[in-house]
């Protein structure tokens, strides 16, 4: 089946869908985007990924491309179209095409709206998950804005090669003071020998994971204490449990780090249930909703 893509008010292949070469996005990766889970044709935490979408393009003075409800039909439209029951979607709006400048255009400049879904095999996720993943740790190089979800990914695309490079499948960055600030493209979390559940706060130098919310909820509503503080790298490897959230690995057990075993060297209990339970929490609705 062709993959069909949208591209500013249009659903065309991906042979012919384009995007203008001065996009500032091409240029400045002066862009902004989400990713969303869909698992048995429902689209999950839609709500609080264009919330999110939304604070990211107001920190950066960006037009919103237009209304949720019209967003949220590109969306599903763009899932159908591809015949996505299970994957992820992807929305990305930039600031729009404009002479090469610096600045920002002028503001009749039009934003683009990019939005794309592709299906993955939910058996292929859960083996990865019940085998679990290793990390490497590399500085964290990015500017000092994380927290906006933005497409300027290249510190995220070297360290995930990095990563590979060393036969792991996903980077921890480090601050400068030796602590983990979050995964290339996940939030890290770490459960002490003693049992405590930390990760770092949302507001110091890491992206609010939708994930990370629904599993501080998940935590809350268990009864399990958590601790938001940041973890150096050292207490990372003398953790009992270690895993990552995000909307595309969701829970993801975390073995070992830069080639040290993690508890047993096997997924934590506490991170396999997380896991099961999250689609509990999460915020799901159905893809058909706006289009009857
Ligand atoms: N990445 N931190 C970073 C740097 C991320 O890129 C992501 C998500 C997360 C987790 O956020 P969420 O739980 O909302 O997915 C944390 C997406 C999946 C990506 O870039 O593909």
């Amino acid at each position: 089946m062709a993959r069909v893509v949208y591209v500013n008010g249009s659903y065309s292949s991906y042979g012919e869908a384009c995007v203008h070469v001065e996009d500032r996005g091409f240029q400045f990766a002066d862009g902004v985007y989400e990713v969303c889970e869909v698992k048995a044709g429902r689209l999950i935490d839609e709500r609080r990924h264009i919330d999110r979408l939304h604070r990211s393009l107001s920190e950066l003075r960006m037009k919103v491309p237009m209304g949720r409800a019209a967003l949220g039909i590109v969306l599903r439209e763009t899932v159908r179209r591809n015949r996505v029951r299970d994957g992820m979607v992807y929305l990305q709006v930039t600031r729009g095409v404009a002479k090469r400048d610096f600045a920002f255009p002028s503001d009749d400049t039009a934003p683009t709206l990019v939005c794309l879904a592709r299906s993955g095999s939910p058996a292929a996720a859960e083996k990865r998950a019940s085998a679990g993943i290793k990390v490497i740790t590399t500085p964290d190089i990015r500017w000092r804005r994380p927290d906006i979800k933005t497409v300027g990914l290249l510190p995220q695309a070297l360290a995930r090669q990095a990563a590979y490079d060393a036969g792991a499948k996903e980077a921890w960055l480090v601050d400068d003071n030796g602590f983990v600030t979050e995964g290339a493209s996940c939030n890290a979390w770490i459960i002490t020998p003693e049992n405590a559940i930390i990760t770092r706060p949302a507001e110091t130098g890491i992206l609010r994971g939708i994930t990370r919310t629904v599993v501080v909820d998940l935590l809350g509503k268990e009864g399990f204490e958590l601790i938001e503080r940041a973890f150096s790298v050292e207490e990372a490897k003398a953790a009992r449990e270690a895993f990552n959230t995000s909307a595309t690995g969701i829970v993801t057990p975390v073995i070992a780090i830069d080639g040290t075993p993690v508890g047993d060297g096997k997924p934590g209990p506490l991170a396999l249930r997380l896991r099961q339970h999250f689609h509990n929490f999460a915020e799901q609705s159905p893809l058909r909703a706006l289009l009857r």
